[in-house]
């Protein structure tokens, strides 16, 4: 479990307010919900004999006995939170969500306990339409962001019943080949042998390889609706790549799935990752609804845009009053008071803590302030203040106090500060 520092913070910043701009473009709602739900939902959702539910979920009794899991992931509780509030009485939904998730893993790099989620669901669609409007959507975070190093994978998981045949198949497939599994295959041939599919061990590759493929069976109704998504897709310019293989590690899935991949992050290859659960609506009590969704791996994402150098949202101060004197230091928390209430906007950091004029000059340097504002005995007895550029070559200069707003401003104006705050708005991206 991560501290996020200062330094980086500005980087989450950028990522979310702009994937939270898109999810709004598109017509997606923000939903907040609870980090922490009874365990059983997320046992009935994500599937009891997942690597999830089965070893990695933070689970405790509360004090009145009640089984707790800090939430693994967040479509169980979008869905719960749906259902409870009747947000899916004949109509379709938009949502998004953003937070913090918990999985007991091993860490590594790109893998974390607790780990930040920007996830999406729609709900009361059954068409592949949506489906190829979520992939259009995430292809346009990469885009808004200037990654390019990602490919899109695709597969369909078919329908239950044909996956269940499938299932069979593959059992029988595998255990006339058991001499050749690994240790961890063997563990999951009967539990989950779907998993096995997406085993990175190369030793399993030759095997994995003839395997029987889900796709070839999948029923007429998959097929279209799997079709129709690849020329949705191609009529959007989106590359992908058919991945027979992609099963995903969350039962919920049926009929499309999908994972953004790059590799510029080693091992933890995947971005961002979703599908359609048409059934898990009503598996939760729920009258049956057409769903499908993603979920974006924030840190991994930021690690992805840190190694590229993106600087994310501008949090330094615009300007930082230097005041010398006991009088000056007075009048300079009024002129501050006073300048935050006319320019909401200014982002002004008042010296507090004392120290001469040069100790105080190097602390407005550091800040990274563009300009510094001087106000000392002179100034004070003057009612002016001295304005000195710390980023431009510009003279110093001295206005009346009275002037300063205006002179604010017009710095505000030209530094842009709305084409910082919203890149896309600015045709930055
Ligand atoms: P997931 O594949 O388990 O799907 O997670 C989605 C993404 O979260 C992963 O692709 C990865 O980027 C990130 N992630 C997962 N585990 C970790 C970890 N331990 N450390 C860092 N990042 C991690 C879901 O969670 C589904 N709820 C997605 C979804 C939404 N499907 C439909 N709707």
């Amino acid at each position: 479990m991560n501290d996020y520092l200062p330094e980086t913070t500005p980087i989450w910043a950028g990522v979310e307010a702009t994937l939270r701009e898109l999810l709004t473009g598109y017509g997606y709602s923000e939903i907040r919900l609870p980090l922490v739900e009874q365990t059983e939902l997320f046992a009935r959702s994500i599937g009891a004999v997942t690597d999830i539910v089965e070893k990695e979920m933070y689970t405790f009794a509360d004090r009145n006995g009640d089984s707790l899991t800090l939430r693994p992931e967040g479509t169980a509780g979008c869905v719960r939170a749906c259902l409870e509030h009747g947000l899916l009485h004949n109509q379709v939904q938009r949502l998004w969500y953003l937070g913090p998730m918990f999985r007991h893993e091993r860490p590594q790099q790109g893998r974390y306990r607790q780990f930040h989620q920007i996830g999406a669901e729609a709900f009361g669609m059954a068409g592949p339409d949506i489906d190829a409007e979520l992939i259009c959507l995430t292809a346009r975070f990469w885009k808004c962001l200037g990654i390019q190093e990602v490919t899109l994978q695709l597969n369909s998981l078919g329908s239950s019943a044909a996956r269940g045949a499938y299932r069979d198949r593959l059992v029988a497939f595998l255990e006339a080949h058991l001499d050749r599994l690994d240790e961890d295959s063997r563990r999951r041939l009967y539990s989950n042998p779907l998993r096995i599919l997406d085993s990175k061990n190369p030793t399993m590759e030759p095997v994995l390889a003839a395997a029987p493929r889900l796709m070839e069976q999948l029923d007429p109704d998959s097929r279209r609706h799997f079709d129709g998504l690849l020329e949705l897709l191609e009529v959007a310019g989106i590359a992908y790549e058919i991945n027979p293989r992609l099963v995903r590690g969350l039962d919920y899935y049926g009929d499309t799935v999908f994972e953004w991949v790059t590799e510029r992050l080693g091992a933890q290859a995947t971005l961002c990752a979703g599908g359609r659960y048409d059934g898990l609506v009503e598996q939760l009590g729920g009258r049956p609804t057409p769903a499908i969704g993603f979920a974006v791996g924030l840190e991994r994402l930021i690690a992805l845009l840190s190694e590229a150098g993106y600087a994310g949202l501008k949090t330094d101060p615009d300007a930082y009053l230097v005041t010398v004197g006991e009088a000056a230091g007075r009048q300079g928390l009024m002129l501050a008071e006073q300048l935050r209430d006319r320019l909401p906007d200014l982002r002004l950091q008042l010296n507090c803590g004392g120290g001469n004029f040069k100790a105080q000059l190097k602390r407005a340097d550091r800040s990274g302030a563009r300009l510094a504002l001087l106000l000392g005995e002179d100034e004070v007895k003057a009612g002016g203040v001295a304005v000195k550029f710390l980023r431009e070559a510009q003279p110093q200069q001295t206005l009346p106090q009275e002037r300063l707003t205006e002179f604010l401003a017009a710095c505000l104006d030209d530094w842009r500060r709305l084409a910082e705050y919203n890149p896309i708005r600015a045709g930055e991206v």
